[in-house]
């Protein structure tokens, strides 16, 4: 289905990423895994994928340095020359009521989960623009869509990329790329691992499917969103989230 398509994932040595890239490589694709500290996961995954006859690189960046991302996109294209499916997945939290929330822990969250991702299109727009095509997927969260208390940063930073996203559409639609986002609702990941039980069975509660999600559930709705099968669809968040919210 993704044959001889160049994916790039940030933030891809563990989670949701490290499963997408996996996935769009059983797909066909070549994947490049964008890590920023942990070299020895991001390897693993890129070995992984080499050991099932795929084609992987791992590349360090920061995806919130300008410089950074200058570089990924150096490094990719001088191994795969070209790159059709930008997935923005790297993304942190710094959970803490507004009151007690500092600039930094404000600006760490917007610099990476909302400016990570403005560069990484910037760099991909440019060469999508040039090969008539391409795919850019924006992993935001239903925090982005309906709020949640204690996650002011992180929500201003996944609603703006559903911003961005729609912007995107509009502005590289005519040259064939699309640019979608999908929101995931409560998946089990490092992210989630810290949780309290009470919070989980809050969320639990909430889920009309009643089990909270994979990285597989995610990773699926991105292949078909990077795919042909979704080529008239753009500028849309496709929300994951066991029905969590409609
Ligand atoms: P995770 O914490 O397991 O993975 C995030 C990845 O991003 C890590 O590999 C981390 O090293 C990388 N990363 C962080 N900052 C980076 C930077 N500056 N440069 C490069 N890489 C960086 O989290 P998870 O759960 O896999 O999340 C993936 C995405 O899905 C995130 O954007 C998250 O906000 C989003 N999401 C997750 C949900 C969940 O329930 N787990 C729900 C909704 C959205």
């Amino acid at each position: 289905m993704l044959e001889n398509k160049i994916a790039l994932v940030t933030g891809a040595s563990r989670g949701i990423g490290r499963e997408i890239a996996l996935t769009l490589s059983r797909l066909g694709a070549a994947v490049i895994i964008n890590y920023n500290g942990a070299k020895e996961r991001a390897e693993e995954v890129a070995a992984l994928i080499e050991e099932n006859g795929g084609r992987a690189l791992a590349v360090q960046a920061n995806i919130a340095a300008a410089e950074d991302v200058e570089k990924l996109f150096k490094e990719a294209l001088t191994v795969f020359g070209r790159i059709d499916i930008l997935v923005n997945n790297a993304g942190i939290t710094r959970d803490n009521l507004i009151l007690k929330m500092s600039e930094e822990e404000f600006d760490a969250v917007l610099d990476t989960n909302l400016k990570g991702a403005f560069f990484c299109m910037k760099y991909a727009a440019k060469l999508m623009l040039k090969q008539k095509g391409g795919r850019i997927i924006n992993i935001s969260s239903i925090s982005g869509i309906v709020g949640n208390p204690g996650q002011a940063n992180y929500c201003a930073a996944k609603a703006g990329l559903i911003g961005m996203t729609k912007s995107l559409a509009r502005e590289l639609g005519s040259r064939g790329i699309t640019v979608n986002a999908v929101a995931p609702g409560f998946i089990e990941t490092d992210m989630t691992k810290g949780l309290s039980e009470q919070v989980r069975e809050g969320m639990l509660s909430q889920i009309p499917l009643k089990r909270a999600g994979s990285a597989e559930d995610i990773a699926q709705a991105v292949a078909f969103l990077a795919s042909d099968h979704a080529s008239y669809i753009t500028g849309q968040t496709l929300q994951v989230n066991g029905g969590m919210n409609m």
